[in-house]
């Protein structure tokens, strides 16, 4: 029998990991309340990095205090002792065993972003991501044997990544194309729009919802699900030697320019609508559209899932993920998290 959480063979302490949160936001605090109520006893938080610094303490931080002072609106460099140093350079100096990072998702970060997990990994830390930029750029390199083990992308994928890499060399090997429905929020809009609501109005009931992006336009304009896109096909048909094919390669439909008209005649024919990014091997026909679906499809998920759909020789096999929305993201992070601490446990 294995011994309990947080104890040797010998019925000792086990040491403790160390974990070093980036980004204390929305997801990031939620993740930290998530730490707060399970008091894992072999995981330590010592260092949370904002954009204005890092705060730093080998013992322990108190993680209460910074997620109010964070919830206020505060910066961490107002707290005592913070050092106010580049993030990547926190990340060597923290040195810690486990790095989350969960900072936004924005295009034009993706070279700090990548330079942060590359960062992490170098110091030999495993690297929990939801934030998608840099696995969408670096996943082939993150993912190559020598680094794959410390690389947790479940709550990228909507709580769908632990599935991936579990199955990740039989995809690589057989996979023919993606299917993904990926984008919880254009999923919330099109069932508002089917259900008599305006373009508008659904936009409004994806954000009651809680689903938008911070900024939203990544929601709207496709970006989001490209962004996805890209880190499944790079960690599936992308090489550590070529670039990633970039954002600006994949052909993007944008929710705004939607027709409700259109969308309510395929429900009357009995069939509805999916935002579905799609690519192949050759990575030449990155896209990401609004394709009709039949109401029967495992595509055609509701707004509270996401679905992974894999194309194999044997036909279309589909993870579903429930990582949906900050606290359900928070909670895909703490699943990979805690499979860390298992593994260290056996
Ligand atoms: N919200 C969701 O429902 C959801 C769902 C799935 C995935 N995600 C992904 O999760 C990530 C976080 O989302 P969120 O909603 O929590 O975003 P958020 O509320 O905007 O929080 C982002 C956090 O990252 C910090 N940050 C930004 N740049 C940084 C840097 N260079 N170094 C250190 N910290 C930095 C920000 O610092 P400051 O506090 O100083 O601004 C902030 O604390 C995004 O990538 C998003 O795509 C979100």
């Amino acid at each position: 029998m294995r011994p309990p959480l947080g104890e040797d063979q010998a019925g000792k302490l086990a040491p403790k990991k160390t974990l070093h949160l980036i980004g204390p936001g929305q997801v990031g605090r939620a993740f930290l309340r998530q730490l707060q109520t399970r008091q894992p006893e072999t995981l330590r938080l010592v260092a949370v990095s904002d954009r204005s610094g890092t705060v730093f303490q080998r013992e322990g931080l108190v993680v209460d205090e910074i997620v109010t002072h964070k919830h206020r609106g505060g910066s961490l460099s107002e707290c005592g002792g913070a050092e106010t140093i580049p993030t990547e350079l926190a990340i060597r100096l923290v040195s810690a065993d486990i790095v989350v990072d969960a900072t936004p998702s924005k295009s034009e970060d993706v070279e700090a972003a990548v330079l942060r997990g590359r960062t992490a990994l170098q110091c030999g830390a495993s690297l929990a991501l939801c934030s998608k930029n840099g696995l969408a750029e670096a996943a082939a390199e993150w993912l190559a044997p020598a680094t794959r083990k410390r690389v947790l992308v479940n709550a990228v994928l909507g709580g769908t990544g632990a599935q991936l890499l579990a199955e990740l060399d039989e995809l690589q090997r057989e996979c023919q194309g993606l299917a993904l429905v990926g984008n919880v929020t254009t999923t919330a809009i099109i069932t508002a729009i089917e259900g008599g609501a305006s373009i508008e109005e659904g936009i409004g009931e994806a954000r009651r919802l809680g689903f938008l992006e911070p900024d939203a336009t990544l929601d709207l304009d496709g970006s989001d699900a490209a962004t996805k896109l890209l880190c499944v096909w790079s960690a599936l048909f992308g090489s550590t030697f070529t670039k990633s094919p970039g954002l600006a390669s994949v052909k993007r439909e944008d929710v705004r320019d939607l027709d409700p008209a259109a969308l309510r005649e395929r429900t009357s024919r009995g069939a509805t609508t999916r935002l579905i990014a799609r690519g192949g091997r050759s990575g030449t026909e990155l896209r990401v559209a609004f394709d009709e679906v039949a109401l029967g499809s495992p595509l055609a998920v509701p707004a509270d899932r996401v679905a992974y759909g894999y194309e194999l020789p044997s036909g279309l096999r589909v993870h579903t993920g429930l990582g949906v929305g900050y606290e359900r993201t928070a909670q895909a992070l703490w699943a990979d998290v805690n499979a860390k601490l298992q593994e260290t446990q056996q």
